[in-house]
């Protein structure tokens, strides 16, 4: 009997100490740092990409003032662009929050450019973490006519299934962003892939993208996986997206096509734990092919 408690208690404790890491874990932003050469640009490039911020109202206070603190440090030396890659909130309280708090924030030479993921369009709750269960569970649609506002006003151009074609730094460039993949059903929307030979980015919540565009675009820039969010030991579980889950964070190589997935900065309300897939912000360097050491 004695023994049963003592493991009782054991098993109690490391659940208590594994609650706790994981929830400090899930505040702690690591800066990734991701250099592609390609010979598609003449003069280099830096981006800083932000996904999943997942923002609410009554968020962490330290979880928000951490946000800010990085976001703050690492535009201290300009970038060319920052990418958001959608999830930006977590219920609708984050508009306010992402506002007023994140927006006034960034900077960027070039643009800021933003894609709207899932969770921009539907508040979720712990049921839906068990939609086999809860299919039936009703989500309630966030404001998106105002979200899209709220960044039109923070500088921000959303991109909607739009291609973006521009002239940067003598660079000849092209942007793509593509909206809610989920809502499609994963299906491609009508964006028209221009076939020149200007440089090729692509904004998408979703990488799952990825199969209808690889080997036509030279990167991808995604997140909504979270980097597994909790993982074995680094590993994803799931990949929550149609890739193979060891490509569901970093980088990885489609034909000619670069896929990289941002594990987020945030995490949603209803799960606030991470286990070996920390946050993250990415700063990224395009470089022109000769200057590869
Ligand atoms: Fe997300």
């Amino acid at each position: 009997m004695v023994f049963w408690i003592g493991v009782g208690i054991l098993l109690f404790l490391v659940v208590v100490f594994w609650l706790g890491y994981a929830y400090r874990e899930a505040s702690r932003i690591h800066i990734e740092h991701l250099t592609l050469y390609t010979d598609g640009i003449k003069q280099g490039l830096s981006i800083m990409h932000l996904s999943d911020l997942h923002l609410f109202g009554n968020m962490s206070s330290a979880r928000l003032r951490r946000i800010q603190d990085v976001i703050r440090e690492n535009l201290e030396k300009p970038v060319d662009f920052v990418f958001l890659t959608g999830d930006l909130i977590d219920k609708n309280s984050g508009i306010d929050v992402l506002g007023e708090k994140i927006l006034p924030l960034l900077r960027a030479e070039g643009g800021l450019f933003a894609v709207l993921g899932n969770h921009d369009y539907f508040e979720y709750n712990v049921l839906h973490v068990f939609s086999p269960l809860f299919f039936l569970h009703e989500k309630k649609s966030t404001d998106v006519e105002r979200l899209l506002r709220v960044l039109r006003d923070g500088g921000v151009r959303v991109l909607r299934n739009e291609v973006v074609p521009m002239t940067y730094k003598g660079n000849s460039l092209t942007l793509v962003g593509v909206d809610n993949f989920l809502q499609g059903r994963y299906s491609w929307p009508d964006i028209q892939i221009p076939e020149d030979d200007s440089y090729k980015m692509v904004l998408a919540h979703f990488p799952d993208v990825i199969h209808h565009i690889k080997g036509r675009v030279d990167v991808v820039f995604s997140g909504h996986t979270h980097g597994g969010q909790i993982t074995v030991w680094g590993y994803p579980v799931t990949a929550k997206a149609k890739i193979r889950r060891r490509e569901a964070r970093g980088a990885s190589i489609h034909d000619t096509t670069v896929l990289y997935v941002s594990k987020g900065v945030g995490v949603s309300h209803y799960l606030p734990l991470r286990f070996f897939a920390h946050p993250d912000v990415t700063l990224i360097r395009i470089e022109v092919a000769d200057e590869k050491k």
